[in-house]
């Protein structure tokens, strides 16, 4: 058999799991649901469910990968035993990650779409009311849309298809720092654009007659979406890391990084919401409205309108090449399929599944399920409500219970530094984790 690939370094591990990490969950999705659930409150439960739930299942991710050394579904096979049902939640992961990558596509699309229209200078000089306009009408023309989703999923099979160190590793050098530096200066003009003020009481004064169970719903399932937990991509990823990786240090620096930006994203898009007079709670659109604004009158501004659509799109690009590895690692590793033809049929399987998503916005309108869910919001929510919370819950109760490894030897895989880490992990893996997603399902059950 041939040598399994490994990163070529810790580094490059770091940037390929934050790229993972952060995303459209981070700089399209947590402003517009923030905005969608009343602001502070939502944010600070998402922020405690990062720290309290997030890292240790990142952690845990990590663990089982290493140790099993495989796909989602062939780790747990390896550690669990073959016939396990533990081998269900490998599966269930799979397929999670999977149907992700089949929407996460279309709204990635309309970020190349974007960044054909600010280099064009179609939202240059135009009013909030046309830049509200030209959205609606990219939502309304299936046809551009499918193209942008399937130029989005070739980029992402080709980047796959070339292999961890090639392919993932080496774009994740690039694309992660590219992306801050620009964050980092949407956030500086924020700053200054006047909704500042309103902006941070917005996203950080904490109201708590907002929650609703659902809005507690969403922000927990936020926080596994995007830390990129449940849906094996952290197992695979771990599984190409070297022995000697401090796991802690590791999720503590994706996490923070991930954290960040989309602290920083909120800062860069509430201002010139507040200062425009739009709707905080306006929905997916909520980016591809506030940003056009900040740069319309800005000099040069059709410039960073096209750099920062770019940067948006390379971000989903390296979290979109980590929902397909999850699938083609577990054909390689498990049926022996070549990495190409792995790449090229599961993408293409992506590209289908997607189409009813992207129609959900045009043609399918009107088809709705459960009252009111289109078939995109069907699949976000079974993903970010259900199967990401679930599967992060399965991953916490496995390692923290079943995991047969001597307390010593977790120790020594999860943290080389401190020697409170570990009994804290412990802890919260084993009580707080499950219990927190489920007290947040009892709770929903409550409702419905
Ligand atoms: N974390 C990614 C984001 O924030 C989304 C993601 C979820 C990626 C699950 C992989 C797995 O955009
Ligand atoms: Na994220």
């Amino acid at each position: 058999m041939t040598q399994r690939s490994q990163w070529a370094s810790r580094l490059g591990f770091i940037l390929a799991a934050s790229g993972s990490s952060i995303g459209l969950g981070n700089i399209w999705k947590f402003p517009y649901v923030a905005g969608q659930n009343g602001g502070g409150a939502f944010v600070l439960v998402y922020l405690v469910s990062i720290l309290l739930v997030g890292i240790p299942i990142m952690m845990a991710e990590f663990l089982l990968g290493r140790e099993g050394g495989k796909d989602a579904i062939g780790s747990f096979a390896r550690l669990a035993g073959k016939n396990s049902p533990w081998c269900l939640v490998g599966g269930t992961s799979v397929i999670a990650a999977f149907i992700l990558l089949s929407f996460y596509a279309v709204v990635a699309g309309w970020c190349f779409d974007y960044v054909v229209k600010s280099a064009a200078g179609t939202l240059q000089h135009a009013s909030p009311e046309q830049i509200s306009a030209l959205f609606s009408d990219l939502l309304s023309s299936p046809g551009q849309m499918i193209f942008w989703q399937a130029c989005f999923l070739m980029a992402t099979a080709a980047i796959v298809s070339c292999g961890i160190q090639h392919g993932i590793e080496r774009w994740s050098k690039i694309l992660m720092p590219l992306l801050f530096l620009l964050l980092l200066y949407l956030f500086v003009h924020g700053l200054f654009s006047g909704g500042a003020g309103r902006a941070a009481q917005f996203l950080f004064s904490a109201d708590f007659s907002l929650l609703t169970p659902q809005s507690l719903l969403a922000a927990v399932g936020h926080s596994f979406f995007t830390l990129s937990l449940g849906a094996g991509v952290m197992i695979t990823y771990g599984s190409y890391l070297d022995r000697q990786a401090d796991l802690f240090s590791m999720a503590i620096k994706v996490s923070a990084l991930d954290t960040m930006v989309a602290l920083l994203a909120g800062m860069a898009i509430f201002p010139v919401v507040f200062s425009a007079g739009l709707d905080p709670g306006a929905g997916p659109g909520l980016v591809f409205q506030t940003i056009p604004i900040v740069f319309s009158s800005a000099p040069m501004g059709w410039l960073l309108a096209v750099v920062f659509f770019l940067l948006l799109a390379f971000a989903a690009l390296s979290s979109s090449i980590s929902m397909l590895e999850v699938s083609v690692a577990w054909l390689v590793d498990e049926k022996q399929w070549s990495r190409f033809k792995s790449t090229t049929l599961l993408s293409l399987g992506a590209f289908l599944l997607g189409l009813p998503s992207l129609f959900s916005f045009n043609l399918w309108h009107d088809v709705t399920f459960f009252g009111s869910l289109t078939f995109f919001d069907l699949c976000d929510k079974l993903i970010t409500s259900y199967m990401l919370p679930l599967g992060g819950m399965a991953v916490a109760v496995y390692s923290g219970w079943f995991l047969k490894r001597s307390s010593s030897q977790c120790r020594q895989s999860l943290c080389c530094a401190q020697s409170w880490i570990y009994p804290l992990w412990s802890i919260l893996i084993r009580f707080v984790a499950p219990v927190a997603v489920a007290i947040v399902f009892i709770q929903q059950l409550g409702v419905i």
